[in-house]
């Protein structure tokens, strides 16, 4: 892809378990700098999207082209390095976490840099450190994830992810394993995050927050994209009967 190109480009993306078919055909376009949020029933599809995207799901068609590579047609044969290539383009942070118990704070954010990208031990050490400074967590740095809050535990999983310097960060509904009081110290971390231009694709029932941060919203349903445009456009003036009702759902749940 040439420089003009966006970040990320998705065409045509599905994806089965067995006889569930749960991506159709799923397209994105992602720009540089650009905060795309996705929404949607449960069970639309939305953490598959996120899980192809980060090679922890392997599609069954359609093609994900990151500009300056790879660019991997899923309708064919992948290679196992391609494979490799398209995860370290990206990097996730999970709904729970996912931080190993049995490890510090600080050795779950170095463990993805030093493991798996090979990055000298003291380098990925000062890296995480300066990461948790930013988040107000280095007095955490010794601590074990049981030691600390849900909100606290969460901002580690997003040091792990930036720790591996990826083009595109990937969060799965980030606050929706959190107490309310919580969620306002997580939301703050990704709005500085969108402000320092990071490219992120959100997954998210915080819909207040997604016409703040987000640059485009994403309507799923039904294993495709229902309706995408401008946050105020897609959650306050749907042009999709499906869309409307998700958000009428959101807002007056009872
Ligand atoms: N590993 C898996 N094995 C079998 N079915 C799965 C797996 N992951 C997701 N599914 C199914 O795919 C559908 C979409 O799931 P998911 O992507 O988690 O949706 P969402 O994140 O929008 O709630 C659901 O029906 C779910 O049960
Ligand atoms: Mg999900």
């Amino acid at each position: 892809m040439s420089p003009a190109d966006p970040l990320l480009r998705v065409t045509g993306l599905q994806k089965s378990f067995g006889d569930n078919r749960v991506l159709s055909s799923i397209g994105l376009d992602l720009a540089d700098g650009q905060v795309l949020a996705l929404v949607g029933p449960s069970g639309s599809g939305k953490t598959t999207v996120l899980r192809c995207l980060n090679g922890l799901e392997t599609p069954d068609g359609g093609t994900v082209a990151f500009r300056g590579g790879p660019d991997v047609d899923f309708g064919t044969k992948v290679a196992k390095k391609e494979a490799l290539a398209l995860r370290d383009r990206s990097a996730m942070v999970f709904q729970n976490y996912n931080l190993f118990p049995h490890m510090t704070v600080l050795e779950n954010i170095i463990e993805g840099p030093v493991q798996v990208q090979k990055r000298p031990r003291r380098e990925a050490v000062v890296d995480a450190e300066r990461l948790l400074e930013r988040v107000g967590l280095a007095e955490k740095r010794d601590d074990h994830p049981f030691n600390l809050s849900g909100g606290q535990q969460q901002r580690v999983g997003i040091v792990r992810a930036l720790a591996l310097r990826p083009d595109l960060l990937l969060f799965d509904e980030p606050t929706s394993a959190l107490d309310p009081e919580l969620v306002g110290e997580v939301l703050t971390v990704i709005k500085e995050l969108a402000e320092e231009k990071w490219t992120m694709v959100i997954v998210t029932h915080e819909l207040a927050f997604a016409r703040e941060v987000a640059d485009e919203v994403v309507f799923m349903d039904g294993g495709v994209v229902v309706e995408h445009g401008h946050p105020d456009q897609v959650l306050r003036n749907p042009r999709e009967e499906r869309t409307r009702r998700f958000v009428q759902r959101l807002l007056n749940p009872f």
